[in-house]
């Protein structure tokens, strides 16, 4: 029998009202540390009376606090998206419910004594009762969000004892059904805080900006008597009870963080308080922040790190706003809780919206058809109003927070609602979110996840049935799920956002791979998912699904979101060079301008562009700069970089690019064209020998292929696989990925090879006829692939192309064409005509959960060498698509971690003339008609050749 507290429905009991995070010059001590650590099997297995001083723990381990037990060797994680990992029987829990007893002792300087002090957990996951020095102090819940406790009487100068006894499962578990890990423990700070008689208990400070005047007000809610100083703007303890008008201040936003430092203080507390003058609105069916229309380049942070989980140091939340500002990205929603504060100080100081996110999801009910739903049962409602309270009072500060969202996916209901009244009452000033609000009901915003391309154009159009869907800003609070290759589709994304007003933008969902780092018996690391701890019940590779690898390596993804969200455009005009600026407020004016020429992808001429101002939402046409002649094909390259470091990147950094073609590529005139010759080992058309019996290519140039065939498979993608029907099922039900080649003819010309053949899969009577035709000169084959359906195809075509097998020993590529990351037709903005180098081992994109990956577009030519200058030369006539790895697509798409893959002792090229595009079916729409991959008639010319 588990007490009561750990089954019943309320937030808990003991804890102080919630107030604002804060730091001041009152004393303080962190509790983080080396804490005496024992995990039971249940509550009924516990140790009791830990709480007492003569308890002996030495039987105990150590445990770092704060962390989560489950990554320390106690216990393991387990992962759902969804369902519940137990019955869904609420409140109750499973009676093996793990539990964590802790200890951990500190000394006190008897200054501690002479005034009050509280206790402050920042997120214990997910129910934890604790003792001071033996007394009890209360139980709480609502892992992501703080509790204080009033702890001055009972401290003690000398060694102090805090005991807490956390538990797994709680009735709370119920409401922290978010799609991740569940961890337990105490996973943030633990801080003692002295709370000196007449200070600064709690201060709510809201700065005010007018966009029409210009003036900034402020208001204070604190204790009486406190005083405001901002030396910047000559405030000097001021009575903080009376409003401040500033006839002229500056504004903060995303693009422009200016934040003034100031103080708020009374006699006996000093707090240093940070303030940005920003107003949110609606207005026109537009989200407004100071007057001005804001579009959300967002994605979804979740809390993560693969070797801490969601206990994330803060050098953690540095990189991460650091990598979202490098990647153009300007808003993050904190799914699906409110994060550890110290991110929330950073998205002030650096410049990022914020939609706030209470810690509050159901979705294990949506199984049941929502019955028995927490959201409109009325004894949760304490628990819903608890957790908005909580998140609300501990991060009203924030000029970043300009959304309160209510949660994630716990449908609708009479709590939801309270929650958005409590809050609207509370803080007029911010609007509120909650996606599960279908109706908009209580919300301010319309906000929906994975609505598909044409959704979005009807919203945008106002071709809604419900009018609350016409009226209000509207926003995709999650889209483009980043699962695996991909997401495709960006860019239709970002031209509907820039159509239509109402529609602001969106988050991608989302922002890290959730891998935990693990090794192999034999020691190799990998990234560990759902399934990988013998979880009984889990969601395999589905919380794989970030823009940044586990270990914030950025992802195809990432760079392609860069460049899909670049606030600013630069192409061609009729006579020159378009450059138009998609800021939200601010001019071009911190950018540099410069441009490079090159030819057959080699520089020749470099030079600045000087751009006058351009305000927000304007464009210029500049003429192109004065270019010298040149040879063979030639790109004008423009960039736009910080003309000045900012505290997220140095000078130079790049923000924006575009490309202009300035002359085109010249096709090399033909020598005489060679004979085949009828040799006693085989057929031999110039640099290629050719099996007689079959046409095939066995060597080029001395060296021994295999192939090129026919090749349409890919190793499927988590989109190829996600839909109903998915793509990957109807190719495989097509037998697409077991091809039989039979050969109907070989016919020998004087200085002509041809195959004809029949490829078509087992059981089936569609085909596609390939002929394969050879000629050659002095010193390069070319190969003609025509290709012809026949019958009546089923499906869509994975890529269409040929594989060539060459030896191992050729592991340096350098190609002229797109890159220098991969590329497919629905995600490919990114890509840039260039020359480029690379080894085979890195043209794979080491995806946690293997797939297709590595396709390099519109390639001119590629050269693959040897250490010792050996070198293949294929070029496409005019370009096709290149994938060179170390293992067949048949490995690739068998591997289930990046450590099934071995090299084999081939390179395995792909040179295609067609993909399929990526979409984001894992979760939301496939692809797009115009990148889907239709079988047709179609030919791909290539010349084969070995550079001297
Ligand atoms: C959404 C959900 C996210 C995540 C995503 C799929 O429905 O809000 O938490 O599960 O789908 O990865």
């Amino acid at each position: 029998m588990s007490p009561s507290y750990v089954e019943d429905p309320s937030p808990g009991h003991g804890s102080l009202s919630p107030r604002a995070h804060f730091r001041s010059d009152a004393r303080s001590l962190s509790l983080n540390g080396d804490w005496r650590f024992q995990l039971s099997p249940s509550l009924a297995a516990a140790p009791e009376g830990i709480e007492h001083p003569e308890f002996d723990d030495s039987a105990w381990t150590g445990l770092p606090v704060p962390a989560h037990w489950q990554l320390h060797g106690h216990g393991k994680p387990a992962y759902t998206n969804v369902v519940y990992p137990f019955p869904v029987d609420p409140p109750r829990v499973p009676s093996d419910n793990p539990t964590g007893s802790y200890r951990h002792t500190f000394t006190l300087d008897a200054d501690w004594l002479t005034q009050p002090a509280v206790l402050r957990f920042d997120g214990i996951d997910s129910c934890a009762r604790i003792w001071l020095n033996g007394t009890e102090l209360g139980v709480t819940k609502g892992s992501r969000l703080p509790s204080e406790f009033e702890v001055g009487p009972l401290l003690r100068a000398g060694e102090n004892l805090l005991a807490v006894r956390v538990h797994q499962w709680s009735a709370a578990s119920y409401l922290e059904d978010q799609d991740m890990w569940w961890l337990s423990g105490i996973f943030r700070s633990v801080t003692l805080l002295a709370r000196p008689t007449g200070g600064i208990g709690d201060y709510w400070l809201r700065a005010d900006y007018d966009h029409t005047t210009g003036r900034g007000t402020i208001t204070v809610d604190t204790v009486p008597g406190a005083r405001l100083s901002i030396p910047e703007l000559d405030l000097h303890d001021h009575p903080a009870a009376q409003p401040v008008e500033l006839p002229a201040v500056e504004p903060w936003s995303a693009e422009q963080p200016r934040l003034y430092h100031g103080e708020l203080a009374t006699d006996a507390e000093r707090v240093p308080v940070r303030i940005g003058f920003r107003t949110v609105s609606i207005e026109d069916g537009q989200l407004k922040v100071n007057g001005q229309r804001v579009f959300f380049r967002g994605v979804n942070r979740h809390e993560h790190d693969p070797r801490h989980g969601r206990a994330v140091p803060r050098e953690i939340a540095v990189a991460d706003v650091e990598l979202m500002k490098r990647h153009n990205i300007n808003a993050v929603r904190t799914s699906h809780y409110p994060p550890d504060p110290a991110f929330l100080d950073l998205c002030d100081e650096y410049g990022l919206w914020v939609i706030d996110e209470c810690d509050l999801e159901t979705h294990g009910f949506e199984r049941l058809d929502w019955a028995g739903n927490p959201s409109d049962d009325p004894q949760w409602t304490d628990a819903y109003l608890d957790r908005m309270r909580r998140m609300v009072e501990r991060d009203k500060n924030h000029p970043s927070i300009v959304l309160w969202s209510l949660g994630n996916e716990g449908h609708t209901g009479a709590n939801f609602r309270r929650m958005a009244e409590w809050a609207r009452d509370r803080d007029p000033g911010r609007p509120i979110h909650y996606e599960g609000d279908h109706d908009c009901a209580y919300v301010d915003v319309y906000s929906r996840m994975y609505a598909s391309h044409q959704e979005v154009e009807q919203i945008g159009r106002g071709e809604v049935d419900n009018p609350r869907h016409a009226e209000l800003p509207f926003l995709l609070c999650e889209y483009a799920h980043a699962m695996g290759t991909g997401p495709g589709g960006l860019l239709e994304y970002r031209e509907l956002f820039e159509r239509h007003p109402r529609c602001q933008g969106g988050f991608i969902w989302e922002w890290i791979d959730h891998g935990l780092l693990q090794r192999t018996p034999d020691g190799r690391e990998y990234y560990a998912y759902g399934g990988d701890f013998g979880e009984s019940v889990h969601d395999g590779n589905f919380v794989i699904d970030g823009l940044l690898f586990p270990d914030r390596t950025p992802s195809p993804g990432l760079i392609e979101l860069a460049k899909i969200y670049e606030p600013v455009r630069i192409t061609a005009a009729p006579n020159g060079i378009r450059v138009h600026n998609h800021h939200d407020y601010r001019p071009l004016d911190h950018l540099s301008f410069h441009w490079t020429l090159e030819a057959e992808g080699i520089p020749v001429a470099t030079g600045d562009l000087p751009v006058p101002t351009v305000h927000s939402g304007q464009s210029v046409d500049l003429p192109l700069p004065e270019l010298p002649a040149t040879d063979g094909e030639t790109w004008l390259t423009i960039r736009a970089v910080l003309a000045t470091g900012t505290r997220w990147a140095p000078a130079g950094h790049q923000v924006a690019w575009g490309q202009l073609p300035i002359a085109p590529a010249t096709t090399p005139a033909r020598t005489g064209a060679t004979r085949l010759l009828h040799a006693p080992a085989g057929l031999r058309l110039g640099i290629g020998a050719f099996d007689p019996t079959t046409g095939g290519l066995v060597s080029l140039g001395g060296h021994q292929v295999t192939g090129p065939r026919l090749d349409l498979w890919r190793a499927t993608t988590d989109n190829d696989r996600g839909g109903h029907p998915s793509e990957a099922g109807t190719w495989r039900a097509a037998g697409l990925h077991r091809l039989q080649h039979r050969i109907s003819e070989i016919h020998l010309a004087d200085t002509e090879l041809l195959v004809r053949t029949r490829v078509a899969p087992p059981g089936l009577s569609f085909a596609l006829l390939a002929d394969y035709r050879w000629t050659a000169d002095q010193d390069t084959l070319r190969l003609r692939l025509d290709l012809e359906p026949e019958g009546e195809w089923p499906c869509t075509l994975p890529r269409l192309g040929l594989h060539l097998a060459i030896p191992a020993e050729f592991g340096q590529v350098e190609w002229f064409g797109g890159g220098p990351g991969e590329a497919y037709p629905d995600s490919r903005q990114s890509a840039r005509i260039g020359r480029y180098t690379a080894s085979v081992d890195d043209l794979h994109t080491p995806y946690v959960f293997p797939q297709e990956n590595g396709n390099r577009v519109d390639v001119r030519w590629a050269e693959l060498s040897t250490v010792d200058g050996q070198c293949f030369r294929i070029a496409g006539v005019p370009t096709f698509d290149l994938t060179a790895r170390r293992w067949t697509t048949a490995d690739l798409d068998a591997a289930t971690h990046a450590t099934d893959l071995h090299p084999t002792d081939q390179v395995h090229l792909h040179l295609d003339l067609a993909h399929h595009g990526l979409g984001t079916a894992s979760c939301g729409p496939g692809v797009l008609p115009q990148y889907r991959l239709h079988p047709g008639k179609a030919a791909l010319e290539l010349v084969f050749s070995i550079p001297r």
